[in-house]
């Protein structure tokens, strides 16, 4: 299974974000993460519909839309309107997971389940025959530039185990506090989708930062 990096938009600079999504498109970065806040799930706003709207014009990279919203399924058909290729939500956002699952699906979309650090990964154990991928969340959502929770590597060894166990074929995206330094960590485990915010577009070279785990992944 290849392994993706998803450079997260938070850290863009927006006075450039045109320019800096070239940038690691032209480094042949496959994802873009979009982390969409609404302020009750998560406590920041980031931003919504019509800037995920605004940048697909500029650019071909897979979309891949983390929603930190609370009742994600009454948004799912605008989001994939605009241009989400991936549509992430959180088990603990919606009542019921598995109509969020369908409603992403029905879309065309690519459906994903997501669980915050204190969630344990068994709730989300009955949707991996559903999902295209799992997003196992290393920092507390809300925010970019946090560290790197370790103790939350086992989930992801679980979720490849549990792939291998059932015959499944669900990627695994990592999030939170990703560095050069502690992506092996996680790519061990048997992540392969990788979100990095600040340690892609919190770099002084962009370019550089996105080769850097580019390189990684090659090894
Ligand atoms: C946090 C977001 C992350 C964040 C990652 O709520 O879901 O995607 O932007 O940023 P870094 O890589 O800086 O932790
Ligand atoms: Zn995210």
């Amino acid at each position: 299974m290849s392994i993706c990096l998803s450079p997260s938009m938070l850290s863009i600079d927006f006075t450039k974000a045109g320019e800096q999504l070239a940038i690691v498109e032209g480094a042949g970065v496959p994802y873009l993460h979009l982390d969409v806040m609404d302020g009750v799930f998560v406590p920041n706003i980031s931003f919504g519909i019509p800037v995920i709207q605004g940048i697909r014009k500029a650019s071909h990279m897979v979309f891949d839309t983390h929603l930190m919203i609370v009742e994600p399924e009454r948004y799912v058909e605008q989001f994939r309107k605009a241009g989400a290729d991936i549509i992430n939500f959180h088990v603990e956002a919606t009542k019921d997971p598995a109509g969020c699952i369908a409603k992403i699906k029905a879309t065309g979309a690519k459906a994903a389940i997501t669980i915050k650090p204190k969630t344990p990964v068994e709730e989300i154990k009955p949707y991996l025959a559903d999902v295209d991928m799992v997003l196992v969340m290393t920092v507390e959502p809300g925010f970019g530039g946090q560290k790197f929770m370790a103790d939350q590597v086992p989930k992801i060894a679980q979720l490849a185990a549990w792939k291998k166990e059932l015959g499944l074929s669900y990627d695994i995206e990592v999030d939170g506090g990703i560095t050069l330094d502690n992506v092996r960590q996680v790519l061990d485990a048997g992540a392969n989708v990788i979100v990095a915010g600040s340690a892609v577009f919190g770099k002084e070279d962009i370019a550089a930062a996105a080769k850097g785990f580019l390189d990684i992944f090659q090894e």
